[in-house]
This record gives C-alpha cells, structure tokens and sequence, in this order.
C-alpha cells in the first residue's frame, strides 16, 4: 500500500474528557470518540506516525497507533503539549469534546449524603487546547485542524471557530441530525478560503476523505 504519509507525525485528541468531582464521581459528555479514531486509523493506514489522546471510550486503539489514555482535560492537554515538546507535530487534530469546566474543590474523599442538603460544585474553566495549539511559536505543528458542532448556522459558526481559534480548518459538524455514537457522520471541512460539504457517509469513509486531504495539502506543501 501506498504510505504517503510516511515520516509525518500526527496528534489527535478523541472522546471525552472527565473532571472529578470526589474520587467516584465526575462531570463528562456522550463523545464516543468514532470520528476521532477513525481519524488516527485512516492516517496510520498512510503512513503516518500517530499518537491518540483518548479520553475515556469504549474503544480499542487502532491497529499501529500509540494510545496515551487521559482522564481530566488538564491531562490531555499537558499529553498533547508533551508530544509537541518531544518531536516535531506535522498534524494535531482536535477532536476530543472536551469537558468546558472542571470541578474548583475535587473532594479527597466520597463525598456523603448529608441532611445539610445538596453540596455546591464550584466549577473553572478549562483550558482550550485547541486555541493552544493554533499559537503560532516553534512549536505549532504545520496543520492544527479543529472540529465545531453545531446544531444551528453550521457555516457561520465554524467560520467564527476558524479565526478565533487560530487553527488551519475546521471540520464542521451538524449535530442537530444522529451523530453521538452513530457510525455515520456528515461534514462540512473549512479552510481559510474554502467550503466542502461531505454527505452522510460512514465515519470511516470520513476519516479516509480527511486523511486524502491531508495528503493533498503536504503534497503540495511540501
Ligand atoms: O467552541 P468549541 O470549544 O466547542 O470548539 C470545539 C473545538 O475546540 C474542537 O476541536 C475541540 O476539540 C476543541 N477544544 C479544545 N479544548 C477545549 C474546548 C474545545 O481543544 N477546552
């Protein structure tokens, strides 16, 4: 097979994230981490050196990718800055829905039912690694790719993403059709000066299209 993507190394964030609220509990959402995965696989099958930051899924790491499993999205983004620091990212891919807040006081232990009533969360916002990433600085890998879900205004919204975060492309996602855990996704892929629209087709078959495009821009970016 053809390995296009041979010398080029790849970060991707994938699924959710989970912030603690006490050492049994915690705040995280419905990503299942497919399109994320599907990602790392279709750039693996090309060639690529690829490192999947995974929040937590039910899914096994695909075939030649190195997994690093991360909980809090603190986490993953010290993993992902990490990778960055050790060797120099081609491609960091933003995929992981990560959690907006995290929980201030994480209690030591469980917290108790008490008759003094509910406890209060003090929530802070996390980090967003994907605006981190986009900073130019040596280190800014070539391509830093985004995602935007979007339940209304799907072009304006991922636009607005595009430049406010800093990043390449945005991978636009209507998410007011089934796409939490389904297998089949529809997209929109943003660059700075141009549209695509992708129907609904497999997750996988996504990934591939994504990984093509990836191939186009090194080839004609060398
Ligand atoms: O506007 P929103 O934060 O939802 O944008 C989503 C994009 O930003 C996704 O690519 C997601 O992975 C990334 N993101 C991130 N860190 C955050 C929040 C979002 O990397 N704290």
């Amino acid at each position: 097979a053809a390995r296009p993507l041979s010398g080029r190394k790849v970060v991707i964030t994938a699924g959710p994230t989970f912030e603690a609220i006490d050492p049994v509990r915690g705040l995280t959402n419905r990503s299942s981490g497919k399109q994320g995965y599907a990602i790392a696989q279709a750039l693996a099958d090309l060639g690529a050196e690829v490192t999947l930051v995974s929040g937590p899924v039910f899914l096994d790491a695909p075939q030649g990718v190195r997994r690093i499993n991360v909980e809090a999205a603190t986490e993953m983004q010290a993993a992902v800055e990490a990778e960055m620091a050790a060797h120099s990212v081609d491609v960091a891919i933003m995929s992981a829905a990560v959690a907006d807040w995290r929980v201030d006081n994480v209690a030591t232990g469980k917290i108790k039912k008490a008759p003094g009533g509910a406890p209060a969360l003090h929530l802070i916002e996390n980090p967003d690694i994907l605006a981190a990433v986009s900073k130019s600085g040596p280190l800014r890998p070539k391509l830093v790719i985004g995602f935007a879900a979007e339940t209304s205004d799907l072009e304006a919204n991922a636009r607005a993403k595009l430049s406010r975060k800093g990043c390449d492309w945005i991978v636009g996602n209507d998410v007011s059709q089934d796409v939490f855990g389904s297998d089949a996704n529809a997209v929109i892929l943003f660059t700075r000066d141009s549209a695509e629209s992708w129907e609904r087709q497999s997750k996988r078959d996504i990934a591939r299209r994504l990984a093509q495009h990836i191939t186009r821009h090194f080839k004609a970016h060398p």
